[in-house]
């Protein structure tokens, strides 16, 4: 019985601890999530296709987008591509970029050729938060649905983007993130 009584106290114990420490583990945050892809990957897959929207705002006004094609191509990309449009495009597309930072800022993200990325680099650490405020500043405009502004903000973007590559994306790519 004595013992029975321990071992149910000593149970209880495990399981208190446990619950402590769960509770003082912080959530982890994102950027010190093991990263999935490399550094260029992560950019093909989100900066990429996102500035891509953005930049569409120059030629395309998003306030009155073409007509979506009649007929889809069967796939599911295509049945839902007339959901989220106009502004929200711009809008959503702007977001991205906003909260793309923590995730290139990763100090575990690896670049393709094998070298850290250069995320203790103040300059690198620069342009990546100049991404993140003109991107904000896109987001905002955005929500205004003000065409011209947004347009302007893009050169600013392509700007973001080329000083950080004008550094650390260098060819050939061994001398890359260095
Ligand atoms: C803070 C620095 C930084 C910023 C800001 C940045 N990039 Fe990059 N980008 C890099 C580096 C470094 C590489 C090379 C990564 C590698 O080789 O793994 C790269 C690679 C890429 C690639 C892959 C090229 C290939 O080899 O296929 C694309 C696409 C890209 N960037 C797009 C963008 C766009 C678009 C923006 C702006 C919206 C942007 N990047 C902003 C640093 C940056």
């Amino acid at each position: 019985m004595r013992s029975k009584n321990l071992a149910a106290i000593l149970t209880a114990a495990v399981v208190l601890a446990a619950c402590a420490a769960i509770a003082v583990a912080p959530a982890a945050a994102s950027e010190d999530e093991e990263p999935v892809g490399n550094l260029a990957e992560l950019m093909r897959a989100i900066l990429f296709p996102n500035s891509n929207f953005l930049f569409d705002v120059q030629m395309t006004d998003p306030g009155s987008p073409p007509d979506p094609a009649e007929e889809g191509d069967g796939t599911v990309s295509s049945l839902f591509s007339g959901i989220y449009t106009g502004w929200q495009v711009p809008q959503q597309a702007a977001l991205a970029l906003a909260e793309i930072e923590p995730l290139i800022m990763n100090p575990d993200r690896m670049c393709q050729n094998g070298t850290p990325a250069p995320v203790g680099n103040e300059d690198y650490q620069k342009y990546a938060k100049q991404l993140t405020e003109v991107a904000k500043k896109i987001y905002a405009a955005a929500h205004e649905e003000d065409r011209d502004t947004v347009s302007d903000l893009t050169n600013d973007l392509a700007g973001a983007c080329e000083d950080c590559h004008a550094i650390y994306r260098r060819y050939p790519e061994s001398s890359r993130c260095k």
